[in-house]
């Protein structure tokens, strides 16, 4: 696997990311999307939207604002509770994140000298609202979006049509002034989330109606109890086997983790890279009675890539006690006034899938005595779907290759290059994940076939332009080329 430093660079020669304001001063933790980072990322959020909010007949969406006053964040305990401690080294004046265990036993990897602890910071970023200074009002940028959800729930409830159990999902950006940002894309200080508030009857935990769709979905898992154990050893189970044993404690939790277990598998990501881990007592949030991290295992090690939390009643009460508004909810089959339970809320930061991506397709091969890198994206995730050249740009072969793009680009995010050797336009889209390539040849002009080839197995065929549509979506679905036609050549 690459570095991280590796990845970053790579990233920035592609076009997918680049280090924000670079030319004046860049600010450790703000990064901005390139043409193919955009598109990449447009396509995750795409992916997620599609699976939690449009797939689902109970959870509606919503676009919250990104700057609150300081009361959402006294209700949501963050202007108390949403504390870290800095770790300081005296001598090269490095500072970091120090959690709990390490006060007083973490040291500086360059001094070899213990950290101090410098005192709890809270990473929120304040500002002020208002023209003239006596008038105007502290506020902070969100932290995270889940808030805004809260906030909205009378909202919905009164313009939705949601009965329990339902969810509200939203996606956007988060700020975190965070004291060591660091690992390029792992730990921004803007970053943005996808998030899901999942409210459930508080007597109905476990009636989850859904829970065979998951209940097979096989999972590497580490427990809390492992953990305390100095044990780390992984052991495979399904989400029905967590439930059965009691370790995920509801049904409709254990639901939502493996749907979102689930969902990274069918993205691609290497099965064997990824791991359920039961937070200690003493991680969770200030907010939570049971959180299970979904980890992948990156080159800096086993992280947190998503945190599914169980967070109770907290957050509604909390709004109720501090705005005085009522937020409860009215059980028609009961006649009675509740507070629902947020059972579930899957909460994932779209920078992190996205290195998360990179890191797991990035791959390095040898062809003909040439490196080769290919990104193994899943055709879904990445930039391009199909890559249209012509074999050369004369003989009216280029001219023939923009009307096929013409055709291709109303179903396909397509890319058109017409300049240099084919075999170099080739390695370009293997690099930035184009999953197809279609090439117009001499033979096109006179029988109207061009070629596929395949980014993986650089296999080609050939396809008559008439189907080409309808091959390539095959093909982007996952049909293997020699099932769409006979191979004629292999790089
Ligand atoms: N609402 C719950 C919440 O915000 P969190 O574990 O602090 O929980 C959720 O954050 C997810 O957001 C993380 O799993 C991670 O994917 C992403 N995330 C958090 N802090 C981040 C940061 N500084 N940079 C990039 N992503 C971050």
């Amino acid at each position: 696997m690459v570095t991280v430093d590796e990845m970053a660079a790579f990233c920035k020669r592609k076009g997918f990311v680049f280090p924000s304001a670079e030319i004046h001063e860049n600010l450790a933790g703000f990064y901005d999307y390139g043409p193919l980072g955009i598109e990449m990322k447009r396509n995750i959020k795409n992916l997620w939207w599609r699976s939690v909010v449009q797939n689902k007949e109970n959870v509606v969406g919503i676009d919250g604002a990104i700057i609150s006053p300081e009361s959402v964040w006294k209700a949501s305990g963050h202007v108390e509770s949403f504390v870290d401690i800095v770790g300081y080294c005296k001598k090269c004046k490095k500072k970091i994140k120090l959690d709990k265990h390490e006060i007083g036993i973490a040291k500086c990897p360059n001094c070899g000298i213990l950290y101090e602890n410098n005192g709890e910071f809270n990473p929120m970023f304040e500002t002020t609202v208002g023209a003239v200074k006596e008038e105007s009002k502290k506020v902070y940028l969100r932290p995270e979006t889940a808030q805004m959800i809260f906030v909205n729930f009378k909202n919905i409830l009164d313009t939705s049509r949601v009965k329990l159990p339902f969810g509200i999902a939203q996606i956007g950006k988060a700020f975190r002034n965070e004291i060591s940002p660091r690992n390029f894309l792992f730990r921004m200080r803007e970053f943005e989330q996808m998030e899901l508030e999942f409210f459930v009857h508080p007597q109905k935990l476990n009636d989850c109606p859904n829970f065979d769709e998951v209940k097979n979905v096989k999972i590497n898992v580490l427990t809390a109890d492992q953990q305390e154990n100095n044990d780390q050893e992984t052991t495979q189970m399904t989400i029905n086997d967590l439930f059965s044993n009691k370790l995920i404690r509801t049904k409709w939790h254990a639901y939502w983790i493996g749907l979102r277990y689930k969902w990274f598998l069918d993205i691609g990501i290497n099965p064997d890279k990824l791991r359920l881990r039961e937070h200690t007592k003493d991680e969770l949030s200030h907010y939570s009675m049971e959180t299970w991290d979904i980890e992948y295992n990156y080159p800096f090690g086993w992280k947190e890539l998503e945190g599914i939390a169980n967070r109770t009643d907290f957050d509604l009460k909390q709004h109720i006690k501090y705005s005085k508004k009522d937020l409860y909810y009215f059980d028609t089959e009961t006649n009675e006034k509740i507070i629902p339970y947020v059972v579930a809320e899957p909460s994932v930061g779209v920078d992190r899938i996205f290195l998360t991506l990179l890191f797991d397709s990035y791959t390095e091969e040898e062809v003909n005595g040439e490196k080769r890198i290919v990104l193994k994206l899943h055709p879904l995730i990445a930039p391009y779907k199909v890559a249209v050249f012509p074999l050369v740009k004369k003989d009216g072969l280029d001219k023939k290759a923009k009307e096929v793009f013409d055709i291709l680009k109303k179903e396909f995010n397509c890319f058109y290059d017409e300049s240099g050797s084919i075999g170099r336009r080739y390695r370009r889209m293997d690099e930035i994940g184009t999953k197809s390539t279609v090439t117009i040849d001499y033979q096109t002009l006179e029988d109207d076939s061009v070629t596929l080839r395949d980014r993986d197995s650089m296999k080609q065929i050939r396809v008559d332009i008439k189907d080409l549509i309808i091959t390539i979506r095959k093909f982007l679905n996952g049909k293997k080329l020699e099932n769409l036609g006979k191979i004629i050549k292999k790089e």
